[in-house]
């Protein structure tokens, strides 16, 4: 069986789904491995070095014939509606794929009778912790973050003692603290600025403290929703989280922001009024920017200047280290793939919980309830992703 990696089409997007190491790794799975001339240059891997690795390269005239004798197409963006229509009955499309919003692919790929699997999607249980690419990417969000705090701030992170005197180091303030947020902690903290963080989950403050960081206690609810992921909070509750952190923010140099809650617009913690709070010359980092913005007035893609603070609004953040988050996310495919092969052969066995969970489309059913509800189509008997065999039966009834 062969799995095909094509160009990302995407602008701004320099990621891969493959890199060098996992070529071997999907080879010794007894699959066959082939990638879109200058798939990888972004990666600074050339075609040379995937044939190396034991890959074929398929040159873009010869694409549409790629997608459609494919068994898998591995992207780290959804294919676009004229890909998945080229895709052969039973083939696997793998790829982040966002089951609201993404309804041309979903729709191609169950009209051409394929399945599709989403990185958003795959249960955050242990067995599933390799195939986890919304960590492994966060990860790389998280650091990044950190050094574009340091970059931006016009101030040492670190404490300096000279002979002319003492340079306190800065304050860092991270908002969220999952695995981006821990992340921008840990690099932070590295680079020697004194370091507190926030997060609605009372769970992660230990996480904190271990990262080095001090956790803020503010005299509110917590917001824990299931699976380890906060949960959206009331307006008021909301309103008096921003009261109680504002003197908090006016207190920090920089800020790093990276709270989300799942399938919703990011929360907003920051206004413009406690921007303002700032010193002069103070950085608040968004990474939140692309789903709404936890700050307001920041902007995906660009640095906007509120009363002289540098506010940096994230976008394909991951992207601006190519390298290493393509590597990471091509981990996470090979793991997956591990998961989905025996014997050479790939198959989608939905008593798994996570391809239960993770497979949006199955065979040209779609199967996820916020993908059938964004499609019009009337929920399956059962729900769709549950952990045992009955979410095989479920997945032949729909009404
Ligand atoms: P995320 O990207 O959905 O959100 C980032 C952080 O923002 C979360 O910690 C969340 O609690 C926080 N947040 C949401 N609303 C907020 C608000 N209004 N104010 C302040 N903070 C707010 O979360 P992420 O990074 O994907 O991780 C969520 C959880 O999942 C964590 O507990 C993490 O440890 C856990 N996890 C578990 C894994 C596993 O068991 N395999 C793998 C990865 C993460």
């Amino acid at each position: 069986m062969r799995v095909f990696v094509p160009s990302e089409t995407q602008p701004g997007e320099r990621r891969a789904a493959i890199s060098t190491d996992v070529i071997g790794k999907l080879k010794k799975l007894g699959l066959d491995v082939s990638v879109q001339s200058g798939a990888t240059a972004s990666t600074f891997t050339s075609d040379a070095d995937l044939v190396a690795a034991g890959a074929d390269i398929v040159a873009e005239s010869d694409v549409q014939a790629a997608l459609g004798s494919a068994d898998v197409v591995a992207s780290v963006r959804p294919l676009n509606g004229t890909a998945a229509s080229s895709l052969k009955p039973g083939a696997v499309a793998m790829s982040f794929l966002q089951p609201q919003t993404d309804t041309e692919l979903i729709n191609a790929v169950a009209e051409r009778g394929a399945s599709a699997i989403s990185f958003d999607l795959i249960p955050r249980i242990s067995r599933a912790q390799s195939m986890d690419a919304l960590t492994s990417q966060a990860l790389v969000t998280g650091y990044r973050a950190g050094l574009v705090a340091a970059d931006r701030l016009p101030r040492f992170f670190p404490l300096f003692m000279t002979a002319a005197g003492t340079i306190p180091p800065a304050k860092v303030l991270v908002l969220g603290a999952g695995v981006a947020g821990l992340q921008a902690i840990a690099t932070a903290k590295r680079l020697g600025a004194k370091v507190s963080a926030y997060d609605v989950r009372p769970a992660s403050a230990d996480e904190v403290k271990s990262m080095g960081g001090t956790f803020v206690t503010l005299d509110l609810d917590a917001v824990e929703g299931s699976g380890g992921y906060a949960r959206e909070m009331s307006q008021d509750r909301a309103k008096r989280q921003q009261e109680l952190l504002t003197p908090y923010i006016a207190d920090s140099d920089a800020v790093i922001t990276t709270a989300a809650v799942p399938g919703r617009k990011a929360p907003l913690l920051v206004t413009e009024e406690m921007v303002r709070t700032m010193r002069p010359g103070s950085v608040v980092v968004d990474l939140a920017s692309e789903s709404g913005g936890n700050v307001e007035g920041s902007v995906a893609g660009e640095e906007v200047d509120i009363a002289g603070v540098t506010v940096w609004g994230g976008r394909d953040v991951a992207s601006e280290m190519p390298v290493h988050a393509s590597q990471l996310y091509a981990m996470n495919i090979a793991a997956v793939m591990g998961l989905l092969t025996e014997d050479g052969e790939v198959t989608l066995d939905v008593a798994d919980e996570i391809v239960a969970g993770a497979a949006v489309v199955l065979n040209g059913e779609v199967r996820n309830a916020m993908a059938r509800e964004a499609l019009g189509l009337a929920p399956l008997v059962e729900p769709a992703a549950t952990d045992s065999a009955e979410a095989a039966q479920n997945s032949e009834g729909t009404s």
